[in-house]
């Protein structure tokens, strides 16, 4: 089906100039950038983003590097893009991520992995609420 998903290129990405370069292997992937956004994200706004890890250890460090720089917030939309976008992602840990994968390619630890992408459709549909409305959003 035709979907969209919510991808975020993280502060390690913007440090490095590499907006170009991850938004050219989303593009090759097959999946179109239908709005786009740079920010710098609040704590505020991390955590109720990363809500769900609140009881995590790593909680307070994920929010204090997801708040240390620029952030470009996206919707990329296409067939099975929620499945599609995590396959071009790569695993969270760079160490056991597939050649060719942006995480692969860029990340630098689990932490700092350049990217992030919606795990589900009911997620995917929170997450992109959060930060777009419907005007900003053309597909
Ligand atoms: P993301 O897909 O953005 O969602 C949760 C994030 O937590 C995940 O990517 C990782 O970057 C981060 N994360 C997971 N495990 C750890 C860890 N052990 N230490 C720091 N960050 C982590």
């Amino acid at each position: 089906a035709l979907e969209r998903t919510f991808s975020i290129l993280k502060p390690d990405a913007t440090a490095r100039n590499l907006t170009g370069a991850v938004n050219a292997v989303i593009e090759a992937a097959g999946l179109r950038i239908v709005a786009q956004r740079r920010i710098q994200m609040t704590t505020k706004q991390a955590e109720t983003f990363y809500a769900v890890h609140k009881e995590r250890p790593f909680f307070g460090e994920l929010v204090s590097f997801m708040t240390s720089g620029p952030v470009v917030v996206q919707v990329l939309e296409g067939e099975n893009a929620i499945a599609k976008y995590r396959e071009v992602m790569g695993a969270t840990n760079p160490a056991n991520a597939a050649d060719g994968t942006i995480r692969k390619q860029f990340a630098l630890s689990v932490g700092e992995n350049t990217v992030h992408g919606s795990d589900a459709p009911e997620t995917a549909a929170v997450e992109i609420a959060q930060f777009f409305s419907g005007n900003d959003i053309v597909g």
